[in-house]
């Protein structure tokens, strides 16, 4: 009789074993997803394939694929405009960002950062046109910067030296197809992006916009909200793409050769 107890307890103990590990990571239809929230008007680091099915992509999205991959993630990707995204972050509506975002101790009140994934920074995009080469240039121009972005914060404490008729924009797609236009004469954003334009299209040129005379390079991270157990984990998988060679591959498809 015990024997038979205990043999109809393996049994059973066997069935619910069984039962969790077909919910694991095997069945991808029931991974636990995550979701990311980006501004996909940033090309190389997103933008929207229109000839694609209107699919986001991009060095983020790739580089945010292979992290979840790694952790055992679904991922899921939420696209709004960039000025949005701090707040999308607090009111948990995405799991993390990652949208080209630069790590600012301003930004750092309200939101956590990864360690850095990329360097960047800030240049003047422009019309060949235009004879703008520096800073000082700009003075009494139209110029474009996003919504919410450190390009915003550096143009409006440039403007107080050197005054300029800045404009701000959600989207910076459509700020640079209004400079083609010429709508606006400059438009402040960063390397990575500006080389993007201007080696697709020959009729920009970029310039290193000299700031307090120096070049400075910006640190672009995700963003998570305050304390979410998810930092450790992110930080924990990029170091492994950054150790077996995956992130520079997505360096070299995405950025070196755009
Ligand atoms: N690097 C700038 C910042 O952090 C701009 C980023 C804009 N990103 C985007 N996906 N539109 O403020």
């Amino acid at each position: 009789m015990v024997k038979k107890i205990g043999l109809v307890m393996m049994a059973l103990l066997l069935i619910v074993l069984s039962a969790c590990s077909s919910s694991g990571s095997s069945d991808s239809s029931k991974k636990k997803t995550i979701v990311m929230g980006t501004s996909a008007d940033y090309p190389p680091f997103e933008s929207v394939d229109t000839a694609n099915g209107n699919k986001i992509v991009g060095f983020d999205l790739d580089l945010a694929k292979a992290i979840a991959k790694e952790l055992g993630y679904k991922l899921e990707v939420k696209n709004q405009d960039f000025n949005g995204l701090v707040a999308a972050l607090g009111s948990k509506k995405v799991d993390f960002v990652m949208a080209g975002m630069v790590d600012t101790p301003d930004r750092r009140k309200q939101v956590d950062f990864s360690k850095t994934y990329y360097q960047s920074f800030q240049v003047i995009l422009t019309r060949k046109a235009t004879n703008i080469k520096t800073m000082e240039d700009l003075k009494n121009k139209k110029v474009g910067v996003q919504l919410g972005t450190t390009q915003e914060t550096l143009a409006k404490k440039v403007s107080k030296t050197i005054p300029m008729k800045i404009q701000t924009w959600d989207k910076l797609n459509e700020m640079v197809e209004a400079m083609r236009a010429g709508k606006l004469d400059a438009i402040v954003t960063v390397d990575t992006v500006a080389y993007g334009y201007t080696s697709k299209d020959k009729t920009f040129q970029q310039f290193k916009a000299v700031v307090d005379g120096k070049t400075q390079y910006d640190p672009i991270s995700a963003a998570f909200p305050k304390n979410s157990k998810l930092t450790a984990k992110f930080d924990k998988a990029l170091k492994k793409l950054e150790e077996n060679g995956t992130k520079d591959k997505l360096v070299t498809k995405w950025i070196k050769n755009q």
